[in-house]
């Protein structure tokens, strides 16, 4: 599909597909004619438009800089490690509910300051509102939403209440941040607050236990490879990388054209949707070379897995130094591991995000 039509129209679906590095890089860098917002309201930072968005960005940007996460690392280690030790001891266990689900909202829920006993809710809302129509169960794309919107009500009202908490007793984590931040002098009001919560939380836990899982899934796969991670750690950043663009935890990413313009030489018109195959880009035989094979040591390595552009990631240093810190310490803990039943892993049924429920190991 890349190689024949890198930017095609889908006359069912009413969106242009942009499969190929090349288109995937323009789109997201020209944010002025492929806009972000999608007509659902602006709320959300993803949504936004400059100059909007960046007022907003800066809000907790100063949270996610490479030098305020490091600060986490000793932490997210022992996180890491509570998780860990009593299922290493039990002789088996699945990456994703022992360890890569738990330990990204663990981490978030902490940096908000929310409480992290919530975290069966959250699993739950955040799987919620990233699912696709479940045709086995023959549910209907309104019953979906429908769903969703139920998802979303439930966890602002949540959020709502633990906001007032923090009004009352302000503390050193995010919430009190965006509580204080003022833009143009005015402080947030409730639902931009709220909405900033939803986003952290949304945005950054099942992409991180996705990462987290496809890496390991990977390593699995490769024993050989796996014996070199757990005895040179200083490989797993550059592995890593290469997981976020052989399977790219986030495949596909929405855009609105807001004036007529040529891409690839296909004429795009204004108000046209446009949908960026993150994963397929990252697969672009122009851009990588043996695109189609996992290189550990790939270099350069210029994978769009966090997006690009204006919206780049905000969470991409913080998602990087948790799935170092823990395929190092599941690496260190367990130094005998194998998949269960290869045969029984199967990926998620999404078109947005790719990853696997569940990967047991013996
Ligand atoms: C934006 C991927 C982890 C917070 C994005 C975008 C991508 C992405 C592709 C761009 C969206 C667009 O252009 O429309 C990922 C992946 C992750 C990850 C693959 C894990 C492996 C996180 C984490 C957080 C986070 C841990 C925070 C806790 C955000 C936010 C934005 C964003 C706030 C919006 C930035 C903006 O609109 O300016 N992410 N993300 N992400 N991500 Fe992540």
């Amino acid at each position: 599909m890349r190689k024949v039509s890198p930017v095609r129209y889908d006359e069912e679906r009413q969106t242009w597909d942009v499969f190929c590095y090349e288109g995937a890089q323009k789109t997201l860098t020209d944010y002025k004619t492929f806009s972000s917002q999608m007509g659902g309201g602006e709320i959300s930072l993803l949504g936004m438009d400059p100059p909007k968005h960046k007022l907003y960005r800066s809000i907790v940007a100063q949270a996610f800089t490479p030098i305020s996460i490091e600060k986490m690392e000793p932490r997210i280690e022992q996180i890491a490690r509570e998780l860990l030790s009593a299922r290493v001891a039990r002789g088996e266990m699945d990456i994703i509910a022992d360890l890569a689900f738990p330990l990204p909202v663990i981490v978030i829920a902490e940096m908000l300051g929310v409480p992290a006993e919530d975290r069966e809710l959250f699993k739950k809302w955040s799987d919620a509102l990233v699912a696709d129509v479940d045709i086995a169960k023959g549910q209907t794309a309104m019953e979906l939403l429908e769903r969703k919107q139920k998802v979303a009500e439930d966890l602002y009202h949540y959020f709502g209440s633990v906001v007032e908490e923090h009004r009352k007793h302000p503390k050193d984590d995010l919430i009190s941040a965006l509580l204080q931040a003022r833009i143009e002098e005015q402080s947030l009001d409730e639902q931009a607050l709220l909405s900033f919560c939803l986003l952290l939380l949304v945005a950054g836990n099942e992409t991180t236990t996705n990462l987290i899982g496809n890496a390991m899934l990977t390593f699995l796969e490769r024993p050989q490879l796996m014996e070199k991670l757990r005895a040179d750690r200083s490989l797993l950043p550059t592995a890593i990388e290469e997981v976020l663009r052989f399977r790219s935890p986030v495949q596909s990413l929405s855009r609105r054209v807001t004036t007529d313009t040529v891409l690839n030489g296909q004429q795009l018109k204004a108000g046209d949707r446009v949908i960026i195959w993150l994963g397929s880009a990252n697969r672009d035989e122009r851009q990588f070379e043996n695109a189609d094979q996992f290189m550990y040591k790939r270099h350069p390595n210029r994978h769009i897995a966090f997006g690009h552009g204006i919206h780049f990631c905000l969470g991409a240093a913080l998602a990087r130094l948790e799935a170092r810190v823990a395929l190092h310490t599941l690496l260190q803990q367990a130094p005998t591991m194998a998949l269960r039943d290869s045969s029984t892993i199967q990926p998620l049924q999404s078109t947005f995000v790719y990853g696997y429920p569940a990967i047991p190991v013996t």
